[in-house]
């Protein structure tokens, strides 16, 4: 079940050993900030990161980003939401009766996991979406596949900052716009492209704002944390 929290930061655990995330976590508060478990960890450490993050406090989104035929997916949600994760992923490309499917088997179980979809990843450029035959724009197929995601009833996206204005004028209010490429002004850019300030990023109609980099590099990761939740 979701705590009452009201810190919008997910902190992205990039780390490759249990060790090294535990250490990370143990230096984090809780309160202040949920947990990103992505394929790097998960696939190094498997369910033990989760329910050692769980035991710290911590709530979870496990980034395992689903993209199956419908009932594997669905079967793969359920797995994380059996490990009582806050949030979940999929890709909307899986369909509309796919996610659909997901949605629903969350509920036969009585669960209320966040599930959120991935559109169009952001490292794909125009070009290579005519690469695999799809000729919007990233931009459009952006669009079409959030639209395809509220109409499966799923609870959201990951979007860029930049297209969080436009989504949620389109989408909603209620419909939650997850954050990754988040930079302090001071911050090195490392390999993301468009980055945003965690201020403009919740003014632009963000939820949850992803970092990584930005806290889990810095000398005082809590300290970091701090310094940006001063900011927003
Ligand atoms: O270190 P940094 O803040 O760039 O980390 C961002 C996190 O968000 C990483 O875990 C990255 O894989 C993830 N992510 C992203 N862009 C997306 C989706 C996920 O940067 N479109």
């Amino acid at each position: 079940m979701e705590k009452v929290m009201k810190s919008p930061i997910i902190v992205a655990v990039d780390k490759h050993n249990l060790n090294d995330a535990l250490a990370l976590a143990d230096m984090l508060d809780p309160n202040l900030c949920r947990l990103k478990v992505g394929k790097e960890l998960f696939t190094a450490c498997g369910t033990q990161v989760v329910s050692e993050f769980h035991q710290r406090g911590f709530e979870v989104f496990l980034d395992l980003k689903f993209h199956d035929i419908p009932n594997t997916t669905a079967q793969a949600v359920l797995s994380a939401a059996d490990m009582g994760v806050w949030m979940t992923n999929i890709h909307a490309s899986v369909g509309l009766d796919a996610m659909r499917l997901c949605k629903q088997r969350l509920a036969d179980a009585g669960h209320n996991t966040l599930l959120i979809a991935v559109t169009v990843l952001t490292s794909m450029t125009d070009d290579n979406l005519r690469e695999l035959g799809i000729m919007r724009t990233a931009k459009e197929q952006v669009l079409h596949l959030a639209n395809l995601t509220k109409e499966a009833g799923l609870d959201g996206v990951v979007c860029s900052a930049q297209e969080a204005q436009a989504l949620k004028a389109q989408l909603g209010a209620d419909f939650k716009l997850v954050t990754p490429g988040i930079r302090l002004s001071d911050d090195s850019s490392d390999d993301q492209q468009r980055i945003c300030t965690p201020k403009d990023a919740l003014v632009n109609g963000s939820d949850y704002l992803v970092i990584g980099r930005s806290i889990t590099g810095a000398a005082n990761p809590n300290e970091k944390l701090k310094l940006i939740l001063s900011q927003i």
